[in-house]
């Protein structure tokens, strides 16, 4: 896969799937931004990177501020000339699963504002550079809950959607200026964002296994190996297009 010498921004990388791209682009030879609201955890991402040969920067953005988005290119073109890729990674759940009627307004605001805000201000950003210097590759990180249903946990499906809308939206107004624009849809995938589903939730864990038809959930790795692919030159004519890694679930 061809990423080498390429600049790329993730953003959400002190985690989880973002934590795990980060480090797969780094292992393919490219530079890697590893940006995150939490800087600690942004800089273990880092440090990890550094410390197996890798290159990596921290620069702390929350994504749903525009000005803080805004610094993340400012900065990355500063200290590298450019942004080839950008990874959209960053993205919460609800604090409470409910259904409609006794969805809180705060879980409303809070998912829609980092989730689908957040991928709409990096992708204007990021477009905005990617134009000047004539390319550039945008993987966005939706959701299987971008596809199809998802039982109490309106916002972050709302959002997902939203996410694979603006992903097919953008790549269409972007394919002659030699910038593609994609999506992944994990299932449900072993993390931090698990993790918390599963503590509030114990019983599901046994659930959801028995409705993935390959009974395991994702691996961080796995989904940093898609996202690293749709940004290579692997892929040089494919935009606008979801992949979904779900070990079958939405079959
Ligand atoms: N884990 C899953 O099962 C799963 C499934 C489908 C999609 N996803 C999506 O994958 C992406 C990564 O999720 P994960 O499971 O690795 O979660 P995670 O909680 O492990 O990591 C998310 C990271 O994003 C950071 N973050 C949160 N809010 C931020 C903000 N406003 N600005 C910048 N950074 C912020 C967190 O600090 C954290 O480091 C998310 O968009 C999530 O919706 C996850």
């Amino acid at each position: 896969m061809q990423v080498n010498n390429k600049i790329v921004i993730v953003t959400g990388a002190g985690s989880g799937i973002g934590a795990a791209t980060a480090k797969h682009f780094a292992a393919h030879n490219a530079k890697v931004v590893v940006s995150d609201i939490k800087e600690e955890k942004a800089q273990k991402t880092a440090n990890e990177i550094n410390q197996n040969g890798g290159e990596a920067t921290v620069i702390v953005a929350n994504v749903a501020k525009f000005e803080d988005v805004e610094q993340l290119i400012e900065k990355t073109v500063a200290k590298y000339g450019k942004v080839d890729i950008m990874v959209n990674n960053a993205g919460i759940g609800p604090k409470n699963m409910a259904r409609t009627a006794e969805y809180t307004f705060e879980d409303w605001d809070n998912v829609i504002a980092v989730n689908q805000t957040g991928v709409f201000y990096c992708m204007k950003a990021a477009l905005q550079q990617m134009v000047k210097q004539g390319g550039g590759n945008i993987v966005n990180i939706a959701s299987l809950a971008g596809l199809k249903a998802s039982l109490n946990n309106l916002s972050y499906c709302a959002s997902k959607f939203a996410v694979v809308g603006m992903t097919k939206s953008a790549a269409l107004e972007y394919a002659t200026k030699n910038i593609r624009i994609n999506a992944v849809c994990p299932g449900y995938t072993e993390s931090a964002l698990l993790d918390k589903l599963l503590s509030v939730r114990p019983d599901m864990d046994q659930r959801l296994k028995s409705v993935i038809p390959m009974k395991r959930y994702g691996m961080a790795d796995e989904i940093a190996e898609a996202v690293v692919w749709l940004a290579s030159d692997s892929t040089k004519f494919i935009t606008g297009q979801t992949i979904t890694l779900d070990g079958g679930t939405s079959l």
